[in-house]
């Protein structure tokens, strides 16, 4: 979605401007054209040079060198597509939405008609001040996109929100901004992800090899295609989407019903666990004198079954090593979903842990769509697609 378009971006003097490198790779490797502005506080941070290799364009400071003027502020307006200000510190921010125009990249912003995104990066007490907050909620309200921070270890030496959001994050933001096929708009989709753990005793627990790579991908997806998205996941994923981490087959199974009212889908991509330890031990077994133990499992209620058929479009994933079709075409039957995504556990080059997939799409009447090996992104994208195509 990023290609050809021209990415202009704007670095502040915070300490996670040194990230914004990484951010430019990413714009680059996409296809997009890269400019940078940055204040003169960021040249403390990151060089010209760096920037300007990684760009592969002319860096800008300044507009108020005397001898050599060009309006640069115009001319870098006209040809960007999104002016992209990370990271964006408290002062930067409140210039901005003050209307104050003191160096190249606050008059950019000024005279900048098109999307503007900002992702703010500063200690956490800045963070919170009234101020601050107010200048944000005024630029929000004049239609500026913000990646809001994240909380963690600040470089103040302190823990807390303040922490620029992943570049990443940045990234999805920006795709979802022009995102030109915003189908999902005023959809509500739960999405599942990861290997649920099954504790035998506090230190130990069963699982799977899941990376819940696939779930990160359609819930990415899901949300640059604008829908509004909840993330039930094994692990924390620090995405601008709302996420609610479980563990075990039962605490997934209580946060998707918890959550399951007024959503349009439900699309289990978590390898759920089958079976449970009957009676986790309390304490941290000892091993003593046996040779040999044996820990007694119990099934696991089967979410995507109990949800199928109650009005939420279900979708399910298949995971198999074996007759892939025909597991698939009798799993989708028991459990009563809209749709199954099977893929085959396997091959190497696919699946678990892999960034790509292969899969075929099964739907109620036994109809199957196959998508060839591509990019989980690409594949993610392919079964949204499919799935709303009749919604
Ligand atoms: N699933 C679920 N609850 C379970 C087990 C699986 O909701 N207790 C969901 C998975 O999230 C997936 C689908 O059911 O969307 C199929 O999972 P899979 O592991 O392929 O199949 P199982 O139902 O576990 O059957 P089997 O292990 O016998 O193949």
């Amino acid at each position: 979605m990023l290609e050809n378009k021209n990415i202009l971006i704007g670095i502040t003097g915070g300490i996670a401007a040194y990230k914004i490198c990484t951010l430019i790779r990413l714009y680059k490797k996409s296809g997009a054209n890269v400019r940078v502005i940055l204040t003169p506080n960021a040249l403390n941070f990151v060089t010209k040079l760096t920037l300007q290799t990684l760009s592969n364009n002319e860096v800008y400071v300044d507009n108020f060198d005397v001898d050599n003027f060009k309006p640069e502020h115009i001319s870098l307006c006209d040809e960007a597509d999104i002016f992209v200000i990370a990271p964006a510190t408290a002062n930067t921010i409140s210039k901005i939405a003050n209307g104050i125009c003191d160096n190249l990249l606050t008059t950019t912003a000024c005279a900048f008609n098109k999307p503007i995104l900002l992702a703010p990066a500063m200690n956490t007490n800045m963070w919170n001040n009234n101020f601050i907050q107010e200048n944000l909620e005024k630029l929000k309200n004049t239609g500026y996109h913000i990646v809001n921070p994240g909380t963690g270890f600040l470089a103040c030496g302190t823990t807390g929100e303040g922490r620029m959001a992943e570049v990443e994050d940045i990234y999805d933001s920006t795709v979802k901004i022009f995102s030109r096929k915003q189908i999902l708009k005023g959809k509500k989709i739960l999405i599942t992800a990861g290997g649920t753990k099954e504790m035998i005793d506090p230190v130990r627990y069963i699982s799977n090899c899941s990376s819940g790579k696939m779930g990160i991908a359609l819930a990415d997806c899901a949300y640059n295609m604008g829908a509004e998205v909840t993330l039930v996941s094994t692990f924390k994923a620090n995405k601008p989407y709302k996420n609610l981490v479980t563990e075990s087959a039962i605490e997934m199974e209580k946060a998707v019903k918890e959550n399951i009212v007024n959503q349009d889908c439900v699309i289990m991509a978590a390898a759920v666990a089958d079976y449970r330890v009957k009676e986790p031990a309390k304490e941290k077994m000892k091993k003593g004198e046996k040779d040999s133990l044996t820990i007694e499992l119990v099934k696991n209620p089967d979410i995507l079954q109990e949800i199928s058929g109650k009005g939420v479009l279900a979708v399910g994933f298949c995971a198999e090593s074996e007759n892939l079709i025909e597991n698939a075409k009798e799993k989708i039957q028991k459990k009563g979903c809209d749709y199954l995504v099977a893929n085959d556990i396997s091959r190497k080059d696919i699946g678990f842990s892999s960034d790509m997939n292969e899969v075929y799409i099964l739907d109620k009447k036994l109809n199957i769509t196959h998508f060839e090996r591509d990019t989980k992104q690409n594949i993610a994208q392919r079964i949204l697609e499919k799935v709303f195509e009749q919604v």
